[in-house]
């Protein structure tokens, strides 16, 4: 058992926090305000937002008006793109993107980057995967994980990515609420993860080496990521593509597949099919493909 630091900010599901604040205070928002908000929100990032998300924008921007103190989403939006607001816009991204990750996600994933990725990889060749949306970390650190146990040590690098500023902040810190750990297998458990005490009773935190071994930067799946992030061997893609309409999806799918190396996996997740999109990738497994 060790003592995890003093320093905490709130962990958990990112936006069970609305759910007080509607109870407060959420304005209507009318047809042309919903309208302005997702246009911005897709063409910033590419989500694509039905009209049933209605309720649900107006719930989670709810305490953004309380802020700024208006009370109608016209004079919100007044402030906000009229006025140039660039954090502020952040915050609009930040918000209505669903941050929902855990770890070990779809075990056969792992499973398969064990068996049939690591153990196979040729000595003193490095290694380098990122995890294309990356939410709060749990998935780049389960990962990192296997890496550090199937690897050399120096040998592999590894990203984790998201377009939302807040959740990128959660990741790099590495604290997770105990509940969150029960997929991680008992061996990385004891070896990876930091169980609190006393104060910080019912946290975890990924132990500092493992910490150190995921670089966690923001990066916008819907813009050009030429000239920087390099190559990869294996991308994790997953749980993202379902919140963005066909051609957003194709776009990422051919940047994603540019960032591949030859022989290279792109994994996404068991709901989502990329079979059409991009005739480089050929299926090796449910939800798994190789560049060709
Ligand atoms: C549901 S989470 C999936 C997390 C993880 N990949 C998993 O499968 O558990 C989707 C993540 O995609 C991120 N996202 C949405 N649009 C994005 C974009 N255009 N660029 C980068 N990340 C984006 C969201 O912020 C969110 O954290």
């Amino acid at each position: 058992m060790v003592n995890v630091p003093d320093k905490l900010t709130a962990i958990g599901n990112h936006n069970s926090v609305y759910s007080d604040v509607v109870k407060e205070f959420v304005c209507e928002i009318k047809d042309d305000e919903f309208l302005r908000i997702r246009n911005y929100l897709y063409m910033e990032s590419g989500i694509h937002l039905g009209v049933d998300k209605k309720q649900m924008m107006a719930t989670r921007l709810a305490s953004r008006l309380r802020h700024f103190n208006v009370h109608t989403y016209s004079e919100y939006l007044r402030l906000v793109m009229d006025g140039d607001h660039d954090e502020e816009k952040q915050e609009i991204v930040d918000l209505l993107t669903t941050h929902e990750t855990y770890f070990f996600r779809e075990p056969a994933h792992f499973d398969f980057l064990r068996e049939r990725i690591c153990e196979n990889w040729e000595y003193g060749r490095l290694f380098r995967a990122w995890s294309a949306a990356s939410s709060s970390g749990e998935e780049a650190y389960s990962m990192a994980m296997v890496f550090s146990e199937h690897l050399p040590q120096n040998y592999w690098e590894l990203v984790g990515s998201d377009i939302c500023r807040e959740v990128l902040e959660k990741a790099r810190a590495g604290y997770y609420p105990v509940e969150k750990t029960q997929n991680i297998p008992v061996n990385y458990l004891s070896q990876y993860c930091l169980k609190g005490v006393r104060s910080q009773n019912g946290v975890m935190l990924i132990d500092e080496n493992l910490r150190k071994r995921v670089q966690f930067i923001k990066v916008n799946l819907n813009q050009s990521f030429e000239g920087f992030l390099g190559m990869f061997d294996v991308i994790f893609l997953r749980n993202v593509l379902i919140y963005f309409d066909l051609h957003a999806r194709q776009q990422i799918v051919h940047r994603i597949v540019e960032k591949l190396n030859k022989g290279g996996y792109l994994f996404v997740s068991h709901t989502e099919s990329i079979i059409a999109i991009s005739d480089r990738l050929q299926q090796v497994a449910p939800s798994i493909y190789q560049k060709i």
